[in-house]
């Protein structure tokens, strides 16, 4: 939510200097109009990264980030953006307003800001008796599981001692209150409701840290044999499982376009220690899709590493789907004999393991050879069932170049030609079309083809449309005529848009990097800037003024196809046919003001 009034969050903007505020981080050199450096939000040996103290804003040439003063800062310090405008009111010596929060707000801040410092006083306390007298067996346990002493350090490694009430003593030692203790799951009630204990007793603890490097919570693992063998704490007002990634606040140091997925503490930790810092573990919990989204925030690729037996194939069966939908490039590896990463790396080694990574095969490989496995490819009915089943799988394949890639995989596998397969799978995508349909109350819509548009296209026209209206207040108003807010399919585009009404209603020219600063999502700033900082000029205006044109009906085309294809009245369906001729006939002439 914005807390602060727009024109302060502009003023605060406009007195951090970008340049400035950028070599703080990175070192420039002037070049041309603009400075440049080394990349930091991706690894590089020539800088691609440029700086432009005119426009107020960055792009990097080589990973494409791009942003505002607030970006840089919400990407270079992981914080959000309300975080990002405290740092740099302070940085202009500005006095933020206090009476923004509400009262509840506040106290629920506060509250958070409670358990986020007896979260460290517990982790403290943890890895203090981890390695005092009590934490003997502890430390023998590491010692055979090979974890170094600079690692349990990093990892902040501890021992929950075998006492009941240790840590409420020390937490109330420390002056937290029951409600507080409680509160953070890490003291509980006792069964017969005298009295409190604590969650973990006689447990290895692994703290759990958030990207901005809090504690947010615990796993406990026994020490010999016991159950639950790890004991987790539960959801708080500051730990959600389904949006947090063991380890991630370290692997995002590594800078990597590319995330290693495993399952399990010790997985995730070994794997660390070998060297390959890109790693993260989803603790045994179904992944998702905030776990993707999470991701999708540091990494493009995934390379899936679960555990090789049957739960941790299924696991990884699941969570491709959640991965793929989040747009996130998945390659599944696997641990021969049904043995677990760390097991793996302790009895192999590093360069075993970095060979296991470069043998990652893309999920759909990954796919087939598991519907494979469960049949005789030898026994002709099994082929065909096996055959079936792959197609169900490549059904669900946006892309269909790489559809008929697999296309050829199972057809290889199988022994069924290609064209055979193909057509199994074209019936099956139809078929999920209209069953994805709505159901109609009068009767079957009126097209049944999936529209032809492509979602690259009409986002291009939506950018394209944006980047001349910031730049042309007539043309704008003009497009305000003609554009209404359901022709934009991309949310972002459709926010900046009304937004440019009362950016022209206040100056006579637009900064970009203000109408960046309208948005608080990370994704969002970087669309909008990229748009700005990577526009081609068009060559003349009679070509540009061809291209907005095109990009209108493009739009407005996709919009009344789609109303077209749900319509289910015939009188509806030739008012929107006699709309769609006009949109042919729409022709603007675009002024420059
Ligand atoms: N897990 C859990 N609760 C359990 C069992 C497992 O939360 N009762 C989670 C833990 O995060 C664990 C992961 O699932 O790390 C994988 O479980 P498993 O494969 O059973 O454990 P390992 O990682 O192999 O643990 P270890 O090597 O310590 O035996
Ligand atoms: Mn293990």
């Amino acid at each position: 939510m914005m807390y602060y009034p727009q024109e302060l969050i502009e003023e605060i903007r406009m007195q951090n200097d970008i340049v400035d505020v950028v070599s703080q981080y990175v070192k420039l050199m002037p070049k041309g109009s603009s400075h440049f450096g080394l990349c930091p939000f991706h690894h590089e040996k020539t800088p691609s990264f440029s700086v432009d103290r005119d426009k107020q804003m960055y792009y990097c040439f080589g990973c494409g980030a791009a942003g505002n003063v607030y970006s840089f800062l919400m990407q270079m310090e992981n914080c959000d953006f309300p975080e990002a405008v405290k740092r740099l009111a302070d940085r202009a010596h500005i006095t933020l307003p206090e009476k923004e929060l509400s009262a509840q707000a506040k106290e629920e801040a506060r509250q958070k800001q409670r358990l986020y410092q007896l979260h460290s006083s517990a982790g403290r306390f943890y890895y203090e008796m981890l390695q005092s007298p009590r934490g003997e067996a502890a430390r023998e346990y590491l010692k055979n599981r090979q974890m170094l002493p600079q690692i349990q350090k990093k990892f902040g490694i501890g021992y929950a001692p075998s006492g009941r009430t240790l840590l409420m003593e020390h937490l109330q030692a420390e002056g937290y209150s029951l409600r507080e203790m409680l509160d953070s799951g890490l003291v509980m009630p006792n069964k017969d409701g005298s009295g409190y204990h604590d969650r973990f007793y006689d447990r290895l603890m692994f703290p759990i840290i958030d990207v901005q490097g809090r504690v947010i919570a615990f796993g406990g693992r026994v020490l010999s044999k016991g159950e639950p063998k790890y004991l987790n704490s539960p959801e708080t007002k500051i730990f959600s499982k389904r949006r947090q990634l063991f380890g991630l606040n370290f692997a995002k140091n590594a800078k990597r376009k590319e995330l290693i997925l495993v399952e399990g503490y010790m997985d995730m930790i070994s794997i660390y220690q070998a060297g390959f810092h890109h790693v993260a573990a989803s603790l045994g919990t179904a992944f998702h899709a905030d776990h993707a989204k999470l991701m999708k925030k540091y990494v493009q690729d995934v390379i899936l590493l679960y555990d090789s037996d049957e739960a941790g194939t299924n696991a990884a069966l699941r969570a491709i789907p959640v991965l793929v939908k989040n747009g996130l490039r998945v390659k599944v590896t696997q641990v021969p004999d049904g043995k677990d990463p760390d097991e793996f790396l302790r009895h192999n080694g590093a360069q075993a393991f970095a060979k296991l990574l470069v043998d990652a095969v893309h999920y759909v490989s990954f796919q087939i050879s598991c519907i494979q496995k469960k049949y005789d490819l030898n026994d002709a009915e099994h082929r065909v069932r096996f055959t079936v089943e792959a197609a169900q799988a490549l059904a669900q394949i946006e892309n269909e170049i790489e559809r008929n890639v697999f296309v050829g995989e199972v057809a290889r596998l199988s022994g069924v030609d290609t064209a055979a397969i193909s057509r199994e799978i074209e019936k099956l995508r139809q078929k999920e079309d209209t069953d994805s349909r709505p159901l109609l109350h009068e009767g079957r819509a009126f097209a049944k083809k999936e529209i032809p548009y492509s979602e690259k296209g009409l986002l291009e026209a939506q950018k394209d449309i944006l980047l001349y209206c910031a730049d042309h207040k007539e043309g704008y108003l003009k497009m305000r005529e003609i554009l209404t807010a359901e022709d934009f399919t991309d949310e972002t585009c459709r926010q900046a848009f009304y937004v440019l009404e009362g950016l022209w209603e206040k100056a006579g020219v637009i900064y970009p990097a203000e109408l960046t600063g309208f948005f608080e999502e990370i994704e969002q700033q970087q669309m909008i800037a990229a748009i700005f900082a990577s526009a081609v000029p068009k060559e003349s205006r009679a070509d540009q003024e061809k291209a907005l044109n095109e990009e209108i009906k493009l739009l407005k085309r996709h919009r009344l196809d789609k109303q077209i294809s749900k319509c289910t009245s015939a009188e509806e369906l030739q008012n929107l046919l006699a709309q769609k001729r006009r949109v042919e006939q729409l022709y603007i002439t675009i002024l420059y003001g």
